[in-house]
Formats: C-alpha cells, structure tokens, sequence
C-alpha cells in the first residue's frame, strides 16, 4: 500500500446518482465432463451470488487471486458468458432478457479493454483498421474518410500518433498496445467499461502512465468502469469502491479509501499485507495465506476462506457468514467481525441483514 491519497472524496463522483450497472446474484457454473462423451459429473461454481452496483462515472475495483471469478463475472456481464442465474440491469434495461442484435447494440455502451494486449489485436489488421472497426459495424460517421478522422483523434486522446493508424501491433510496445486497445474502447463512447486486468501485463511504469489515461478518461467523458484486477495497489489510485472476491463470492465491499485503512475481512488484510512497502525503513505485520485456492467445483464448507484463514474458528467451518454491512457502506463477511447490532454475524441468526445476493454488495 502506498502513502498515496485515494483520488476522490468518499462518496465519489455521484453518490446519490441510481446505478447504472446492477448486478443481482450473478451464478455462473460449468460442467465437469470426464470424457468428450461423457455426462456432467459436477459443477465449477465460478461465480455464486455475486451482488454489485456501479454509479455513472464511478469506478468499482474487483479484486482477488486467479480463479476467484472475476473475468467470469465481467464476461457475464457483457453477456459474452451466459449466466446460469441472477439479473444484470444497465441503465435500468434487463441486459439478460435482451435478443442477440438487441445486445449487439447494447454493447456500443458497454466496451471491454482486455488483460493481453497483444491477444486482443488481430496481428494482420492495421491500427487504424482496429480502432475503425467498432466504427464501421455501427455505422458511425458519413464516410470512410469521416471515420478514419475520428480514429485519429482517438489515437491522439489516448497519447498515440495519428500516423500510426498504418502501423501493425507487432510494431508497439506493450503499454503502446493496450493504449490502442482503449481507443477502440473509446470509439463508441461508452457509458461503462468493463476493463480486465488491463495493466497486468505491463511493466510498473508503464502501469501508473496507462492508469493515468484511464483516470484522465473518465474525468473527460464520465464513464464508469469495473476495473478488475488480482493486486490491490494497482486499484488504489483508480477505485472509487472495492469488492474483493473469494472463491465465486464477494467477501467485502466498501469504499476505495476505507478498504486501504480499515480492512476488516481477514482475506483484504492478507492481500493488502501482501503489497510491498516502497520505503525499507518501515515494515508491515504480515499474514500469508496459507495453501492454494480451493476448487470452485467443491468450495469448503461454512466459511469459504476458512480453510487458509489464521484466525478462523469452530463456527467458520459450519456457518456460512451472512455478507453485512457492519459500518454505512462497509461490508463483510466475517463471523469475528461485529454486526451492525455489535453481535457476531453468526450468533446474530444469519441473513438478518443480508442484502440481495449471498456473496456480494449491492446498491446502497
Ligand atoms: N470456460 C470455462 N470452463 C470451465 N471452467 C472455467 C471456465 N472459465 C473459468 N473457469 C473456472 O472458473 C473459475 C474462475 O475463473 P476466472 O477466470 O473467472 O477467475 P479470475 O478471478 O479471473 O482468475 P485470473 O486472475 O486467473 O484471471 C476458475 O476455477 C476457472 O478455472
Ligand atoms: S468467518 Fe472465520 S474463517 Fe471466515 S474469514 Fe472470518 S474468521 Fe476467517
Ligand atoms: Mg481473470
């Protein structure tokens, strides 16, 4: 964790604003088949009752280690997963009721920035082509000559040269890359952007300059972003809220700058634990989390996190603890943590505040 102030006040940009993104007890499972012919033998529970709002121009971090059920969340959102259940409204439209063509449309709105830049370009397309293509299918712009002027100033407002637009992805550097990839992001003008580990890939440098555009980006033109990532620093300057995810489930939720001071949920001190302290002088109490992640297709019993939490007790391994806001917009879930009574979540009788969605926060 850096001394670095968090960017916005709490409350962000647009506390009191609806949501724009409304996600309901999002469930998506797999099948397990043990053979190219064989029946289904279980389930992969990748996501398992995930609860989330985004407000226009806010940006909520989701963060947790590889497999907890991140991208499987943001790609059931874009809808490029079909959910197994839950409700996911944007901009008060039931995106999951919505046809193929009606989605298509759907997504000038909602664009996608992924974790490889690379990956995410086609090599034979030029630049210009890329960033032009989500332009030409929407048939934005009178003419061709219209739209390569609007690929151009694309390519300027995300720190690129016009005449790159000639130019293949081979022939940039990996920041360069995932600065096209949000230019072709940007051309529709999209209200939300779902971004995936989109800094993971870079060096730290070029991490700070990309998470810059994204920040300058949303000042200029208010969108909203999931911004989804494994390492908290990484959020830090960029989040408005945090969710922080375990195993399929969200295990604590509240606002960017009170996550940094006040974490509640044995798992969020562990990963902030985790971040290194720029300055040697001074050290941190660390807490490892023992062993792998569990697999999603049998997650323990009780507490999920029980398994490689230090301070778990006999309960954890029976009751699963209700997610609960235990300060305003801060919640957990977490038998030690206090309720919102001051009682034990457990010992409190379970869902007793619970807000829809067993593992996440919703709008509050
Ligand atoms: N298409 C699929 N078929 C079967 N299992 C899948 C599929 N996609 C994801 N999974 C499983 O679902 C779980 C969640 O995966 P997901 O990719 O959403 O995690 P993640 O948090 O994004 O991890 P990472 O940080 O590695 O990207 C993992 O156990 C993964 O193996
Ligand atoms: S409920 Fe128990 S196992 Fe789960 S995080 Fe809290 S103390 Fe640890
Ligand atoms: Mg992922």
């Amino acid at each position: 964790m850096s001394d670095a102030a968090p960017r916005r006040p709490a409350g962000g940009p647009s506390a009191s604003a609806p949501a724009l993104l409304e996600v309901r007890d999002l469930q998506k499972r797999f099948p397990i088949r043990r053979g190219l012919f064989a029946g289904v033998s279980g389930w992969i529970r990748a996501v398992d009752g995930v609860s989330l709002s985004i407000r226009p121009g806010e940006t909520l971090a989701l963060v947790g280690e590889s497999g907890s059920g991140k991208t499987t969340t943001g790609r059931c959102i874009l809808r490029l997963l079909e959910p197994t259940a839950g409700s996911v409204r944007f901009d008060g439209v039931d995106l999951l009721a919505l046809k193929p063509r009606e989605m298509r449309r759907m997504r000038r709105k909602i664009q996608v920035v992924f974790q490889d830049p690379y990956g995410s370009l086609n090599p034979r397309m030029r630049i210009g082509t890329i960033v032009r293509e989500p332009l030409d299918i929407h048939r934005i712009g009178a003419s061709r000559a219209e739209r390569d002027a609007m690929v151009a100033r694309l390519l300027e407002r995300v720190g690129l040269e016009p005449a790159m637009m000639r130019r293949y992805p081979h022939e940039f550097s990996g920041g360069q890359r995932q600065r096209i990839g949000v230019a072709r992001a940007l051309a529709l003008h999209p209200r939300l952007i779902v971004a995936d580990e989109p800094v993971s890939a870079l060096d730290v440098s070029v991490q700070a300059q990309v998470i810059n555009l994204f920040i300058d980006l949303q000042e200029e033109f208010g969108i909203a972003y999931l911004f989804i990532a494994h390492d908290l620093a990484v959020v830090e300057r960029i989040a408005d809220r945090v969710a922080v995810m375990y195993l399929g489930t969200i295990v604590e939720e509240a606002q960017a700058a009170e996550i940094f001071k006040n974490p509640l949920h044995p798992y969020t001190r562990a990963l902030l634990q985790a971040i290194p302290i720029p300055d040697p002088s001074r050290s941190r109490e660390r807490t490892v989390i023992r062993g792998d992640l569990p697999s999603p297709a049998a997650p323990p019993p009780g507490c999920r996190f029980h398994t490689r939490c230090p301070v778990a007790v006999e309960e954890c391994r029976r009751i699963e603890p209700p997610l609960l806001e235990v300060a305003p917009g801060h919640w957990v879930a977490c038998h030690l943590v206090p309720g919102p009574a001051g009682k034990r979540s457990a010992a409190a009788g379970g869902a007793a505040g619970r807000p829809p969605g067993r593992g996440g926060a919703g709008a509050r």
